[in-house]
């Protein structure tokens, strides 16, 4: 994976609602995520944490400004174009994780190569299994999702953001319906794939604990970015990976 930005954004701008409801969510957004950053995006209920992380991952459009996912700038693209690039280039990782309860758990996590007419091939459900694997799911592959906890749930769902081999890993509240025990788990295998894949990272979070051992921390207030900091990279014995 080359250096340099994986994601810029400048001057983005959302209004959302209708009529006299209508108002700018986002007011002027500059941000670069660099490769390899593993950055933690916070600020209070309304503030415009979700509306960004859809801007930003090709989810949804800007009213002004402008997005470039791995060099491309989607405003240039249309919209099969823009899911394609998605597919591609971005792991998204949902406050709820959507699996689909009628299948088993390696057959969602290789839905997103369905989606571009693979993932039935015997590599690609081997590389289902394997991210499972790196999930501390290995023997769960079959599972349905009913058949898991909350916690087993959202790994899954981040397997699945992971199968397309994402440049950019963008989580939305990934441990807000979790546990501290399933919470820590999920920093943990982030932080993992973080350190020994190179990951690009941006989290959404309410997580204390999380943002305070992310490497960068955004702030957002009202719809503007109030703060950027980085910090020192966490290398506390609860960071250490822990195994399957
Ligand atoms: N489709 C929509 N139509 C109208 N207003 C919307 C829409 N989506 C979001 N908003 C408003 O935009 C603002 C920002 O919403 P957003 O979901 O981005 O906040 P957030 O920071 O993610 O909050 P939370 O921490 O509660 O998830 C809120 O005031 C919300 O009510
Ligand atoms: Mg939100």
């Amino acid at each position: 994976m080359g250096g340099g930005p994986v994601l810029e954004a400048w001057g983005l701008v959302r209004r959302l609602g209708q009529g006299a409801a209508a108002r700018e969510v986002l007011r002027g957004i500059d941000l670069v995520i660099e490769t390899g950053e593993f950055a933690a995006l916070v600020g209070p209920s309304g503030s415009g944490k979700s509306t960004l992380l859809y801007l930003l991952g090709g989810l949804d459009r800007p009213d002004a400004g402008g997005v470039r996912i791995g060099g491309v700038d989607i405003s240039g693209v249309d919209d099969d174009e823009l899911a394609t690039l998605r597919n591609r280039l971005i792991g998204f990782v949902y406050q709820f994780h959507f699996l689909l309860p009628e299948f088993s758990a390696v057959e969602n996590v290789l839905m997103p190569l369905w989606a571009r007419g693979g993932g039935t091939s015997r590599e690609d459900r081997a590389w289902g299994a394997e991210l499972l694997g790196r999930v501390g799911l290995a023997d769960k592959v079959g599972k349905l999702p009913k058949q898991l906890s909350g916690g087993e749930q959202q790994r899954v769902a981040v397997a699945r953001a992971l199968v397309n081999r994402p440049r950019l890993l963008l989580a939305d509240e990934p441990t807000g319906n979790l546990d501290s025990a399933n919470a820590q788990a999920v920093y943990e295998l982030f932080r993992e794939l973080n350190r020994t894949l190179g990951q690009t990272i941006l989290v959404v979070t309410h997580d204390q604990d999380w943002a305070a051992r992310s490497d960068r921390v955004l702030r957002l207030l009202d719809g503007r970015i109030v703060a950027d900091e980085r910090q020192g990279e966490d290398r506390g014995p609860g960071s250490e990976v822990r195994g399957p």
